[in-house]
């Protein structure tokens, strides 16, 4: 199923809207409340807030609630209450003192086994590092991640609970029964289930059974259990294992295939927090918003300050500029890079010319010795450039006389997902597909579960077919599938469709944070769906390979959850810091990590701080703490309101005076100057580190300049004599001159010969 290229779709055109799911659905809105407000009379507040209601309502409208009730009360990291209110109530609701603010229901949409042993958790023999994380977290044993996702295929054998210990005894959540799930799917493994109503809207199961795929593949890539012989039609076969193999999974299905509700998303933040989980797997998103603006931010921030570490997607809109959602710095924001393993297919033109592509195709293969004809559906000459939206094979568009037997050439990113445009091929007897990238993403490739021959090509590959078309009276070629090919280099890549920074409302927070594998991962997938979603597709497959920031996100969960598991007394903002501090930036060549989009070097804005190394997060020396008044401070100097910041914090602040945005504890730096303001070319930052390896250790600061700017550091070494030491230090950053166009980027890195903790430092012109 295509769910990359659904996001990519769907907010390209924007077609969000004619998903929701019906018109009263729209008219469902978020009531953020303010508490401490609630007078004494009433003893719980839901009798409250139906007093407010009652007070905003007619006879007649009231009535209404008392029998469909609310949509939702939120008690843990959100307070307030959803509901169904007319536009009159709404104006009315939003003039009541205790109302911090009012959010219409918004959609969002849904954003290996290869990839432990990519992590360096598991060496290919499957033995994990000697007392590496997994050991010393027990791979995460005593740690509950919660899924917020399309649900769960509870049969599937990568939740199975052979072996492990009773459940956390910090859990408190629920098997809630529903359709097709009794409490019995539920065990020491998937130990809760629950489901809100947007998720089973029009079609799926009316409970936590996953009908899509997605919520299954996450949550058995963040934690599913090692199974024996997995592949996904012979491809990647090997065991397939999640990253914390035995931390406990909560599931809370707040997704439909394409439509995941904020009334509903509000609630399962609220649940799971209540509930207990240690960690939030959110491998969805939309559009970024301000904070105070965004109801997901604030339940987001509830999370954290319940010392819930939220790990989410960055979105699936790369290689766009400022593209990066899910940006709350108080979250971790996962974009992906690929793998040194890739699934090759090459096409073969009958002038020798080899091009090679990607597939997953693993039916009957073409003839190698036979070259068939190659058919394309629009006349191109070797310099035109693929349409924006490719038209070629549209459904219904291709007429079998003219394409049995032929090799049909195909655009990606058209009117359909690219296996399904392999259908309209299939079904007008075409004998194989060339998918040639209309270059949204650049040189990105990105394999699929096709059903006939295919090769997925690069524009550039694209062109060179192109003039071999104009320059060939009769052009022919074979297609190739090579399988599955490991020790590819260079990998990591960013991949093309990875969401980038910078940040859209903040020029002191670099995002996205970190990335990690999100390209072609093998996960569990349910019974009875067919890998590619199209209608002729009846394969049953127990592993699909699918692509997506979306797969990216519960790697992170996974990591963050041995991380947990090995110091249980880590905040969210610490494991973060140890993720962010210990990432790298050389990929498997020894280059800086390239941008798949252009096979440029990538930036931070890419990769934020780099690669997700999980070993080297176990013990990373320093740590950059932050707390929830850090938060209140940040969001004093970025010129939010006292009351806009609390309706983020829920509580009144008073800001302090003089504070600057880029003071914010964060793992890693970023400054803005203003163009206007050229006598500023100047930022002083301060960042407070904690040492939190057991010895006394000393170390020494070494800086990677900008081009044009040069960063100090004081003091330039740091001496820790004892574990939980703090010592701050202050980065100067100026710039000679300020004639770049956005953004230069260098990097600081503290060393004690041992450990390096690495920091990103943006400087931006704002
Ligand atoms: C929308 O849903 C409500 C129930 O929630 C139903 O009564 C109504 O008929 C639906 N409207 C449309 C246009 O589907
Ligand atoms: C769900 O339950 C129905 C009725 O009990 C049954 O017919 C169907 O096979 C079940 N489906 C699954 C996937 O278990
Ligand atoms: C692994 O799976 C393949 C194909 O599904 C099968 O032929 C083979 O017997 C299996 N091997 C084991 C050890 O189960
Ligand atoms: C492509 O253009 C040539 C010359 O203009 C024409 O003869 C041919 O029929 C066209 N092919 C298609 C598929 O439109
Ligand atoms: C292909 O043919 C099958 C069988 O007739 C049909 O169900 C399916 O909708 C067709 N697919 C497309 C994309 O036209
Ligand atoms: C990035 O790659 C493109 C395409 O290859 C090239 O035109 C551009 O100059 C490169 N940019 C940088 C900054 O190297
Ligand atoms: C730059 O500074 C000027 C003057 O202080 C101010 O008016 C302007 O809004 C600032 N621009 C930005 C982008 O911060």
């Amino acid at each position: 199923m295509g769910f990359l290229w659904a996001l990519v779709f769907f907010s390209l055109l924007n077609l969000s809207s004619s998903f929701q799911p019906n018109s009263t659905d729209s008219q469902k809105y978020i009531i953020r409340v303010s508490n401490d407000l609630k007078p004494s009379m009433f003893s719980e507040v839901e009798q409250w807030y139906r007093s407010t209601l009652r007070s905003i309502s007619s006879s007649l409208e009231f009535q209404r609630f008392e029998e469909t009730d609310f949509v939702h009360v939120y008690k843990t990291v959100f307070h307030g209450f959803a509901a169904e209110l007319t536009p009159r109530q709404v104006e009315l609701i939003k003039t009541r003192q205790e109302v911090l603010a009012v959010y219409p229901n918004r959609i969002l949409q849904l954003h290996t086994t290869h990839s432990p042993q990519f992590l360096g958790l598991i060496n290919d023999n499957f033995i994990p590092t000697p007392s590496g994380l997994s050991e010393e977290s027990d791979y995460g044993s005593n740690v509950i991640i919660g899924v917020l996702d399309t649900g769960v295929w509870p049969e599937k054998e990568s939740y199975n609970d052979k072996g492990l210990d009773s459940i956390p005894s910090h859990w408190k959540g629920e098997c809630v029964e529903g359709q097709n799930f009794t409490k019995s799917h539920c065990n020491k493994k998937l130990i809760g289930a629950r489901f809100f109503p947007g998720s089973f809207y029009r079609k799926g199961y009316k409970s936590a059974r996953d009908s899509d795929g997605h919520g299954t593949h996450t949550s058995s890539t963040a934690a599913g259990r090692e199974v024996l012989n997995a592949s996904s039609f012979g491809f990647a076969s090997g065991i397939a294992t999640g990253i914390a193999r035995k931390a406990r999974i909560a599931v809370y299905k707040i997704c439909s295939t394409f439509a995941c509700p904020t009334v509903d998303i509000i609630a399962a933040y609220d649940k799971a927090v209540e509930d207990g989980v240690d960690i939030i797997s959110f491998s969805l998103g939309g559009p970024a918003h301000p904070y105070h603006l965004d109801p997901i931010a604030i339940a987001q921030f509830g999370a954290m300050a319940n010392n819930v570490l939220v790990s989410a997607s960055a979105g699936n809109s790369g290689p766009s500029s400022a593209s990066v959602e899910n940006i709350p710095p108080w979250i971790t924001t996962v974009g992906a890079g690929t793998m040194d393993r890739r699934f090759p297919s090459d096409l073969i033109l009958a002038d020798g010319t080899i091009l090679t592509g990607v597939s997953l195709y693993s039916g009957q293969a073409l003839s190698q010795k036979t070259f068939f004809p190659l058919w394309y559906a629009k006349n191109m000459s070797a310099n035109s450039i693929p349409s924006y939206f490719g038209t070629a094979c549209m459904p219904g568009s291709l007429d079998p006389r003219l394409v049995t037997g032929k090799i049909v050439i195909c655009e990606s990113e058209g009117y359909a997902p690219p296996t399904l445009t392999g259908e309209v091929v299939k079904n007008a007897s075409g004998v194989g597909m060339v998918l040639v990238n209309v270059g949204r993403t650049g040189e990105s490739l990105v394999a699929d579960a096709h059903i006939l021959p295919t090769a997925a090509i690069t524009v550039s590959s694209g062109k060179k077919l192109f003039s071999y078309l104009a320059s060939s009276k009769d052009p022919h070629a074979t297609i190739v599938s090579r399988g599955t090919k490991l020790n590819i280099k260079p990998a990591p890549v960013v991949t093309g469709f990875s969401s980038r920074g910078p940040h859209l409302y903040s020029v002191s927070i670099i995002k996205p944070d970190l990335i990690a594998p999100g390209v072609e991962i093998l996960a569990a997938w349910p019974d009875g769906l067919s890998p590619t979603d199209t209608p002729s597709d009846k394969r049953n497959t127990g592993f699909n390979i699918i692509s997506g920031t979306s797969m990216s996100c519960p790697h992170i969960s996974g990591v963050a959850a041995m991380l947990k598991g090995a110091h249980p007394d880590w905040s969210p903002s610490r494991i973060k810091s140890a993720m962010m501090t210990t990432s790298y930036i050389v990929d498997n060549a020894g280059n800086h990590i390239l941008d798949e989009a252009t096979y440029n070097v990538s930036t931070p804005w890419d990769y934020g701080s780099g690669h997700v190394d999980p070993e080297k997060a176990l013990d990373p020396g320093l740590v950059y703490d932050l707390t929830v008044s850090d938060y209140v401070d940040y969001l004093c100097a970025s010129g939010y309101s006292e009351k806009n910041i609390a309706t983020i914090t829920r509580k009144m602040v008073s800001c302090k005076k003089g504070l600057k945005t880029w003071d914010i504890n964060y793992p890693s730096i970023a400054v803005g100057f203003n163009q206007t303001d050229v006598l500023k070319y100047e930022a002083t930052v301060t960042r407070t580190a904690t040492h939190v390896s057991k010895d006394a250790s000393t170390y020494t600061v070494k800086i990677d300049n900008p081009p044009d700017v040069l960063i100090t550091v004081e003091p330039s070494k740091l001496e820790f004599s004892q574990k939980e030491q703090k010592l701050s230090y202050v980065v100067k950053i100026s710039a000679k001159k300020f004639n770049y166009p956005t953004s230069v980027f260098g990097r600081m890195t503290w060393e004690n010969g041992k450990q390096s903790v690495g920091m990103p430092i943006a400087v931006t012109q704002s």
